[in-house]
This record gives C-alpha cells, sequence and structure tokens, in this order.
C-alpha cells in the first residue's frame, strides 16, 4: 500500500512533517520493512526491467523515466517541492470554480488526488502511460492509462471538455508540442485554463558563469544530447510561453521560480526549497540517467552511475551555489478564436473522399 501512503504522507500537515524527515535512505529501508504490503509488484511482463529499473511497456520506450518504487518516491519530493514552491497552491492561474479538471502525466497522481481533495466540486481526471496511481477513494476522481501524444480517443467519443488541464514535468516526453496544446485547446471550454510546469536544465550559479567542467553543465549537456536523439526536447520552459500562445491561448503569463541546491541561500523560504530540490536530484538522478545513458548515449550502466556518483559529491558541495528555475506557464482559451482547425474538423476533413 506505499503508493497511498506516499500520497497520504502530502494530505495532512502532520504527515508533511513527519515526511519532511525522510530521506531516500529512509525511505528504501521503509520499502524493504513494507515489502509483504507493496502493491507495485505486477505481473513482470507488464514492465520492462533494466539495470536493475522497471519501465512501462504500454508504448513501450517512448518515455525515458522508471516507474518502480524509487520513482514513486522521487515523484512524492517532486509533488512537495512543487507544492511548496507555489506556496501550497496547486495552479497559478486564476480558475474559481473548476468543474472538469484534467492532469496530463499525472504519474502517480498526487497532484490529481490533491486536486481533487480541496475540490470535491470538481471531477478530476489523470491521465498516464503508466498505471502507477491506486484505485481513487475520492468518487469526484478517476485515472485512464492513455498516450498524450496520440488521439485522445476516450475523451474525444465523449466529447468531454475541461475547465482546467494541468501538465507537470513533461519534458523530453512529448516530440509535437503544437499538436499536444492544440488538443488542449480543442478540450478546453472557451474560458478554460491550460497550466504547465517545467523545470529548466540550465544551471546557474550565483557565483558567475559555470564552468564547462561543471557536473551540471555536463547535465545540460546530456540533456541537449538525449532531446536530439530521441526528438523529444528538454528545453520546454524555454518555450512554452511561446508556443501556447501560438496555439491560440489568450493571457498568457509566465512565473519564474529559483530553485537552489541545496540549502546556501540565505532566505528561509529558499532554504526550504533547496533541501527538497536537492532531495529531487539524489531521488531522481538514477532513474534520470540509466535508461536515456544506457539507450540513447551507449553507456554502459556503470558508467551512468558513475555519473550518479560525480553528481552526488557535487551536490554535497554547497558553495558552488548553483541553481536552476522552475518555470509555470498559464493561458485562457479565448470565448470566440479558432486561429487553427480543430482535431475533429481537421479528422473530418481526412476521413472525406
Ligand atoms: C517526470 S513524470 C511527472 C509526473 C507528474 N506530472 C508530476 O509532476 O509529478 C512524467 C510522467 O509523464 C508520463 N508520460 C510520459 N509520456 C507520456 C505520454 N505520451 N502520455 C501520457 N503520459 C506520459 C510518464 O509516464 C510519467 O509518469
Amino acid at each position: 500500500m506505499f503508493q497511498r501512503k506516499a500520497g497520504d504522507q502530502l494530505r495532512t500537515t502532520a504527515h508533511l512533517a513527519e515526511f519532511d524527515e525522510m530521506t531516500t535512505h529512509d525511505f528504501e529501508q521503509r520499502l524493504d520493512s513494507d515489502a509483504s504490503t507493496r502493491t507495485l509488484a505486477s505481473s513482470p511482463q507488464s514492465y520492462r526491467y533494466e539495470n536493475g529499473r522497471r519501465y512501462h511497456a504500454y508504448r513501450d520506450g517512448s518515455y525515458w523515466g522508471p516507474n518502480d518504487e524509487k520513482d514513486v518516491y522521487h515523484q512524492t519530493v517532486t509533488h512537495h517541492l512543487f507544492y511548496r514552491t507555489l506556496d501550497d497552491r496547486m495552479l497559478l492561474a486564476p480558475v474559481t470554480d473548476p468543474r472538469n479538471v484534467l492532469d496530463i502525466g499525472t504519474g502517480v497522481g498526487l497532484w490529481a488526488v490533491n486536486f481533487a481533495d480541496a475540490h470535491p466540486e470538481a471531477r478530476v481526471t489523470g491521465t498516464d502511460l503508466s498505471p502507477l496511481w491506486e484505485n481513487p477513494v475520492q468518487p469526484n476522481l478517476r485515472f485512464q492509462v492513455d498516450d498524450c501524444c496520440s488521439e485522445w480517443t476516450y475523451l474525444e467519443e465523449l466529447r468531454e471538455r475541461f475547465d482546467v488541464i494541468h501538465m507537470r514535468c513533461l519534458y523530453g516526453s512529448v516530440a509535437d508540442w503544437n499538436q499536444l496544446y492544440r488538443r488542449c485547446f480543442e478540450h478546453l471550454i472557451p474560458g478554460g485554463y491550460i497550466e504547465q510546469a517545467e523545470m529548466s536544465i540550465i544551471p546557474h550559479s550565483c557565483n558567475g558563469p559555470l564552468p564547462h567542467a561543471s557536473i551540471f553543465r555536463q547535465w545540460e549537456c546530456f540533456w541537449r544530447k538525449c532531446g536530439v536523439l530521441t526528438g523529444k526536447s528538454w528545453l520546454i520552459s524555454e518555450t512554452m510561453k511561446e508556443s501556447i500562445e501560438e496555439a491560440g491561448f489568450v493571457d498568457v503569463c509566465e512565473r519564474r521560480f529559483k530553485w537552489p541546491i541545496g540549502m546556501w541561500s540565505s532566505d528561509p523560504k529558499l532554504q526550504e526549497i533547496g533541501r527538497w530540490y536537492r532531495e529531487f536530484w539524489e531521488s531522481g538522478m538514477e532513474g534520470w540517467v540509466m535508461a536515456l545513458g544506457t539507450r540513447c548515449l551507449g553507456w554502459t550502466a556503470s558508467q551512468a552511475r558513475a555519473f550518479v556518483e560525480e553528481t552526488r559529491k557535487a551536490l554535497s558541495d554547497e558553495t558552488n551555489r548553483v541553481y536552476f528555475e522552475l518555470v509555470v506557464v498559464y493561458g485562457r482559451r479565448p470565448d470566440h478564436f479558432r486561429p487553427h482547425t480543430s482535431c475533429y474538423e481537421h479528422r473530418r476533413t481526412q476521413s472525406q473522399p
């Protein structure tokens, strides 16, 4: 039952304090002692296992990250990092009375669970390639396996329209963002909002320009190369505002947040964020590098682990004063404006002789 626990831990302040004290090591120990009650274990044929990590099998290989229990922990840290960065808000868009909400690439589904809890009047749908979630207890929440890059068949059959579509950390997952934004536009009601949050892969340091030899510059290079080789870029935070505007959204706003690695900032809020952001790296980096390094760049698993170890040393050196940026963009579907062919119109045109 770990997924539920991971999610539950973020749902009350008391649990937050407990979770606050956990580290990757604590979590792994807890998994060991919790083995008999795990729910993630499924039939081996349903997943791809590689170099000690587990990956999705539906649309095998199309997503680069693992979907195992270590990743559940990493997604739990991720959710908390975003949540605290946005001052305990789930959205920045000025949404007042959400009725029908979609979270694309929901992962474990913590954002969807939290949103459904906070808005019992809203119907919340989370979709992902991997069914990492547990059956929701909230009557207003549902999850669905779906590839957001293919036609949204079940939603289109239902002719379903949302008043909010949310996406987070989908960098490296989508080849054609323009198509995805157009689909979002089509599936929003007029006046509905799209909101997307992505981390920049470009490192900065308060000490001045980072040398090329810096491990964080090597990470940037790693993501850039993988983006070229997979055809799915990681440079999304840099382009999403413009792409969302091009899809026809209006009143598009961009907000930037600093994510320091570690607790070197003098600002107490940034110290808290920095602690979580370091844990985000600690818990995530093996999963980020393993499949991409071995499948795309021809690394051995040992080379991938060595890269992780070198990074681990740099993470503990706070004199580097390294930070990345989180970028959040939201925009509104206007009441009357159709700058592009709708998905429906496009399909109708295609199917005509
Ligand atoms: C880095 S995780 C982020 C999860 C969650 N949005 C969060 O912020 O915690 C990216 C998620 O996107 C999902 N994903 C990747 N490509 C996808 C696709 N084509 N369709 C649906 N989900 C996808 C992955 O399975 C994974 O769960």
